[in-house]
C-alpha cells in the first residue's frame, strides 16, 4: 500500500461525491450532524487549490479542506475525514500537516484555528503549535459560528451565549509562534554565554 498526500487537483473532482458521502456518514457515527456541504462547494475547494487529498493508488483515502474567515484573518481547515480502513496508520496526521503548509502558504498572516471535540485532531493541532484558547479569541465571523447550528449541541452554544460549549477551540498565531521561538533562541543564547563564563 502506497498513500499518497498531496494539494487536490481537477484529476480528483470524481472523488467528490465519496468525500461527501464519507464527511457525513463520520458525524452520523459521531452523533455530531454537520450540514453537508453541497458536492458545487467541495468541488470548488478542489479546483481553488484549497484542499488536501489522500489517495491509496487510484482509490480515495482522506481529504480535508480549508476556509478562510473575517477578510482572511483566520484560517480554518475543515472537513477532514480518513476512511475507517486506513484510520490509525497517520494519514490524518499527513494530511493536517500538508493542509497546515498549504494554510501557511496561502494566508501567510492569518491566524489558523479549529473547533473539535476528538483526541485525534487535538494531538495533531498541538503537534503543529496550536494551543488551546477560549472562542472570544477565535474569529468573530458570523458565517463561520452559522456552521454550528446543525449541531446537536448548538443550544449549549446559545445558552452560554457563544462563549463556550464541548468542543475547544484551537489557535496557530504565527506572530506568537515567531516571537516564541525569538524568545527561546535568546535564552539559548544566553545560557551559552553563562556557560562560557563560568564553565557550567
Ligand atoms: C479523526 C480522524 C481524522 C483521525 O484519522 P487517523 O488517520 O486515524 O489519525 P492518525 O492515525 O493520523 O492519528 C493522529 C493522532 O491521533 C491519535 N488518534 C487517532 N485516532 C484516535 C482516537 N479515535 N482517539 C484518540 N486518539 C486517536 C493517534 O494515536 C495519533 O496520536 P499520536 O501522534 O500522539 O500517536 C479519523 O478517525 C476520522 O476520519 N474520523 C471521523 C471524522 C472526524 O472525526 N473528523 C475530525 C473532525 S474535527
Amino acid at each position: 500500500m502506497k498513500i499518497d498526500v498531496m494539494v487536490a487537483t481537477e484529476a480528483h473532482l470524481n472523488f467528490v461525491p465519496q468525500i461527501n458521502d464519507e464527511i457525513d456518514a463520520a458525524a452520523k457515527q459521531r452523533g455530531t450532524g454537520i450540514a453537508r456541504r453541497t458536492d458545487e462547494y467541495i468541488a470548488d475547494k478542489i479546483k481553488s487549490g484549497k484542499a488536501i487529498i489522500a489517495v491509496n493508488r487510484n482509490e480515495f483515502v482522506g481529504f480535508c479542506y480549508i476556509e478562510s474567515w473575517g477578510h482572511d484573518e483566520f484560517v480554518a481547515n475543515s472537513g477532514l475525514i480518513v476512511r475507517p480502513q486506513y484510520r490509525g496508520m497517520g494519514v490524518a496526521k499527513r494530511i493536517k500537516q500538508a493542509a497546515f503548509e498549504l494554510s501557511r502558504k496561502r494566508f501567510p498572516n492569518a491566524k489558523l484555528f479549529g473547533l473539535t471535540t476528538g483526541e485525534a485532531v487535538m494531538r495533531i493541532n498541538t503537534e503543529l503549535g496550536y494551543e488551546p484558547v477560549t472562542f472570544a479569541k477565535l474569529t468573530d465571523d458570523e458565517r463561520f459560528w452559522a456552521g454550528c447550528q446543525s449541531c446537536v449541541n448548538y443550544d449549549v452554544l446559545q445558552r452560554t451565549n457563544m462563549t463556550k460549549c464541548l468542543c475547544t477551540g484551537m489557535i496557530y498565531d504565527p506572530k506568537k509562534v515567531a516571537a516564541r521561538k525569538e524568545a527561546a533562541k535568546a535564552a539559548a543564547k544566553k545560557e551559552g554565554w553563562f556557560s562560557r563564563l563560568f564553565g557550567k
